[in-house]
């Protein structure tokens, strides 16, 4: 008999709304259990493997969390002080971290697809902790989580997505996830950094923050991220946070119990100021502490 095919998360793109539910409603069982002593273990005596060939605070901590309250030991990698430094290969690596028998591997890596590729060439569950610009699919979900548990359901719920969605696995992954739950999105940056086909996607597409900002029941600050950008597509960061930054004024000006998300790493004074992210409407460490949650619910799938 064949062993059954492990249950990846590779992408939020795809997935029914049922399933991205399913996985919300059981990170709201495990947000409850939190704190309570007698809380199920179904992944004692596995081990998950964290493996971050780029750097990470959130995902890595709160996968690394997440395992242990599910009762799992966790193995730590980074490419720094790896064989990676002695030309050893992606695929070779996880291979051999594959043969050690981890029920999961959590992988960030910087090319877009290449955890895809991974989960052709091991045998055990691949979750995606963000590839490049393609998808943070755990990222989407812990917001979509957010979202919910500030306005229930996200029908008829309007966010919209500020900055380099060019660049963002971040922006990608929430487009979907967003979409799914029947929220509409509206993608706002410099022309730069919008790509091509976000209206068949179905967002409303705009370069005037104002605009964009008219309505919204949530907005989403994305990071600048500079490690990503192989041209100048970005004025100087005093003009980008002139233009697209989420001053205490333009927050003042949203819709009565809008929220702010950011995914973090915040550029304090870019993207927004310290008044607006720790502010009344920020909901960012919010999303910080259902990472977690989320985190188990997306582990216990795997599992
Ligand atoms: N949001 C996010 O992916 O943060 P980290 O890079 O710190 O994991």
């Amino acid at each position: 008999m064949t062993a059954p095919a492990p249950a990846h998360l590779l992408a939020i793109e795809g997935m029914a709304r049922d399933s991205i539910l399913a996985l919300l409603e059981r990170a709201a069982i495990h947000k409850r259990a939190m704190g309570q002593t007698a809380r199920a273990t179904p992944l004692a005596g596995q081990v998950v493997a964290n493996l971050f060939f780029e750097d990470s605070t959130r995902t890595r901590s709160s996968f690394e969390i997440a395992a242990k309250l599910l009762g799992a030991e966790v193995l730590n990698w980074t490419a720094k002080g790896s064989s990676t430094s002695k030309g050893e290969t992606l695929l070779d690596t996880v291979r051999n971290i594959d043969a050690m028998r981890p029920v999961a591997m959590v992988i960030r890596h910087s090319s877009s697809g290449a955890l895809t590729l991974v989960s052709r060439h091991v045998g055990c569950a691949v979750v995606n902790a963000g590839d490049g610009t393609h998808e943070h699919p755990s990222q989407a979900l812990l917001d979509a989580f957010t979202l919910r548990e500030a306005f229930g359901s996200l029908e008829g719920r309007t966010v919209t997505i500020v900055g380099d969605i060019l660049h963002s696995r971040v922006a990608r992954s929430n487009l979907h996830c967003l979409k799914a739950l029947g929220a509409t999105v509206v993608a706002c940056g410099p022309p730069t950094m919008l790509p091509e086909g976000l209206e068949e996607l179905g967002c409303r597409v705009t370069s005037d923050l104002g605009s964009a900002l008219e309505g919204a029941d949530a907005v989403m600050m994305l990071r600048i991220q500079l490690e990503r950008q192989s041209e100048s597509l970005l004025p100087s960061a005093r003009e980008y946070a002139h233009l697209y930054g989420l001053s205490q004024a333009r927050a003042s000006k949203l819709k009565k119990g809008a929220v702010v998300l950011h995914p973090g790493p915040i550029n304090r004074g870019v993207e927004m100021g310290t008044e607006v992210a720790d502010g009344p409407q920020s909901v960012i460490l919010s999303q910080v502490e259902n990472g977690v949650a989320v985190r188990m619910a997306i582990l216990e799938a795997c599992a």
